[in-house]
């Protein structure tokens, strides 16, 4: 690839501020610099950045904490979506959000271009664990968590095991293994109940950055990525 790419793509910064830096005769490949913007390297070469190392990074996978009043898409006509959240540098890498969070639901989104790793997570078949918050408008009845725990019909489909945890009468945890549209609504629903907030706090193992206020993400670390099934 380019010089310029693998700058860019590694330090988080536009073609062109790569260009400048590499014009400066900032950028060093395997110990000698090079001024050649359009110089071909590739994913394994050593690069030092103003001084820094520069890893080439294939894929981006980011934690965000997604707000309400965004939709999980990359493009809408109307409504805001979660890569409005995001500043405009990001916009060359195609990210997507990996699932779906409805436009009032909170929490865990996971913001990645990794087709493979997205399609191995969101598989029915790979029975991923999501767990979310929810407060609910009647108090869940242990009759009622038992049903839900067991399967629910919510319009034509049975849901699969699912686990609850309590916190008070009206607040709990669910666990659940699939993603059907609306599917923890509809769970309650199902028994009679309404979600007045959901918040999703836990993704594939990963439990939502608690230092992570509405609207903001942060690049997963090499460890998440490696329990999520990606590539460091
Ligand atoms: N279940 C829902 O009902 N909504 C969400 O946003 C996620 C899971």
């Amino acid at each position: 690839m380019r010089l310029d790419k693998f700058v860019s793509d590694a330090m988080g910064i536009t073609r062109k501020d790569s260009k400048n830096l590499i014009k400066k005769g900032l950028v060093s490949v395997n110990g000698a610099i090079i001024k050649d913007s359009g110089a071909n390297v590739n994913e394994t070469d050593s690069l030092i950045v103003d001084g820094k190392r520069a890893e080439y990074k294939k894929f981006i996978y980011l934690m965000m904490n997604k707000p309400q009043g965004y939709i999980s898409a990359t493009d809408d006509k109307k409504q805001k979506t979660v890569l409005d959240l995001l500043p405009e540098n990001f916009s060359r890498y195609d990210l997507f959000p990996a699932g779906r969070l409805d436009i009032d639901t909170e929490g865990f989104l996971l913001l990645t271009n990794d087709g493979q790793t997205a399609h191995n997570l969101l598989s029915p078949s790979k029975k991923v664990g999501k767990e979310y918050f929810a407060r609910l408008e009647k108090p869940l009845t242990d009759k009622d968590k038992e049903t839900i725990e067991q399967g629910v019909d919510i319009g034509g489909y049975i849901t699969k095991p699912a686990k609850i945890e309590k916190h008070s009468d009206t607040e709990c945890t669910i666990t659940i293994v699939e993603g059907k549209f609306h599917q923890v609504k509809k769970m309650f629903e199902a028994v009679g109940n309404k979600v007045t907030y959901l918040k999703r706090v836990s993704f594939a193992s990963l439990p939502l950055d608690p230092n992570l206020a509405l609207g903001e993400y942060r690049y997963l670390t090499d460890e998440e990525v490696k329990t999520i099934g990606g590539t460091i």
